[in-house]
């Protein structure tokens, strides 16, 4: 049932292509227009929203402050992200103008179920992107949007995190192509690159013995910190989470910005620190930056394992190792630049002879508050 592979973990990364395919198949009508039937909220509600308070916890939060960017990106409607547990207790501003919108891959998390409950009753519309069809979430929801990334078994979420942010994407796409924010063309731009991405997806599966071999030379490290910027910022927080998770690792995202107002400080000889790199074909200072924190931790003596577009030659000196992922625009770069972090930590858990799928003191799905 593991299909060949070790752990259900390992065959859930590999689904990933078809994961992401999944989610944005049957979305279109025969001119390649995004049609999101499920969407069963009015129009003119939609034309109103003035913002977005994105609920979830986990990975799922993770894909959920990577779809922040390109949501006020595409539809300028201020997007807030919210770990699910600490919106009830904040006093949220919610009203009839706010959308709401869950992640969830089990659809059952309690505490994503609380903050909708909460957020419903202050009049707020709520969108569920789920997994699990017929699950809580969704169905208290006013619309549901399914990933379609079929079952999940390993404790440690990774195709479901792919598909919500494919998913939250179109969303966010949909409410552009509503509210007029973007021309069609661009709409259709994107999408097609979104297309693209099983493929791309595909290519970084192909060449995984040497993130692999990496996850098994460092499974004595006792720390491994992850530095990232804009939409590389959450992929960082994610890459640490997967370690920790499985492989009981000290493991830590950090804002690469950050770097100077505190975490730096940790750096020392030999110390691994994974580095998500945007494309060089972006916006400049975004990669330049980037490029200089990579330099500023290899000067103190760090480990650099650098996760760069293909052709980025840039980032060859300050590099220990580098793990390539195929041209791509920045905003779609997390569907890619992911899939290392999480062969990384499947593959040094493994080597540390753990139980991959079912980390201790760990559920599938936390139906407790
Ligand atoms: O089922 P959900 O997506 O609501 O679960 C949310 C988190 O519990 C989940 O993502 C958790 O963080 C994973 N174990 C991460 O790998």
């Amino acid at each position: 049932e593991k299909g060949g592979f070790d752990s259900f973990m390992e065959k859930e990364i590999h689904e990933q292509p078809a994961a992401v395919r999944d989610t944005l198949m049957g979305r279109f009508d025969e001119k390649g227009n995004l049609t999101l039937d499920e969407l069963k909220i009015d129009d003119s509600i939609l034309r109103s929203i003035d913002k977005i308070i994105v609920v979830a916890c986990g990975t799922a939060a993770y894909a959920g402050q990577v779809a922040r960017y390109a949501i006020e990106h595409w539809c300028r409607i201020p997007t807030e992200v919210e770990l699910a547990h600490e919106f009830r207790y904040r006093d949220p501003i919610v009203n009839e103008k706010t959308l709401v919108v869950s992640l969830s891959q089990s659809g059952e998390t309690m505490d994503t179920l609380m903050a909708v409950r909460h957020a419903q009753e202050q009049g707020a519309k709520v969108v569920s992107i789920c997994n699990t069809t017929g699950s809580t979430l969704p169905r208290e929801s006013d619309a549901a949007l399914y990933t379609h990334a079929g079952p999940e078994i390993a404790v440690a979420s990774t195709k479901a995190f792919l598909s919500q942010i494919a998913a939250a994407y179109l969303l966010g796409l949909y409410l552009a192509q509503l509210r007029g924010n973007m021309y069609k063309d661009e709409i259709q731009s994107v999408l097609k690159e979104l297309q693209a991405m099983p493929e791309k997806i595909q290519a970084i599966l192909d060449n995984e013995q040497q993130i692999k071999d990496l996850g098994i030379e460092m499974k004595d490290s006792d720390s491994v910190l992850f530095l990232g910027r804009h939409v590389g910022f959450p992929v960082a927080l994610e890459g640490a989470l997967k370690l920790k998770e499985i492989a009981y690792i000290h493991a830590e995202g950090f804002a690469a910005g950050e770097l100077k107002h505190g975490p730096i400080a940790l750096v020392e000889e030999g110390q691994p620190i994974f580095v998500v790199v945007p494309s060089p074909r972006g916006r400049d200072s975004l990669h330049s930056k980037v490029v200089s924190n990579i330099q500023e931790v290899r000067a103190r003596g760090a480990v650099t394992i650098v996760i760069a577009e293909e052709g980025d030659s840039t980032v060859e000196p300050y590099s220990n190792h580098i793990i390539r992922y195929p041209q791509c625009p920045t905003l779609l770069q997390p569907l890619l630049a992911t899939v290392p972090l999480q062969i990384f930590a499947c593959a040094l858990s493994g080597a540390k002879g753990l139980d991959v799928d079912q980390p201790r003191n760990l559920a599938k799905s936390v139906t407790v508050e």
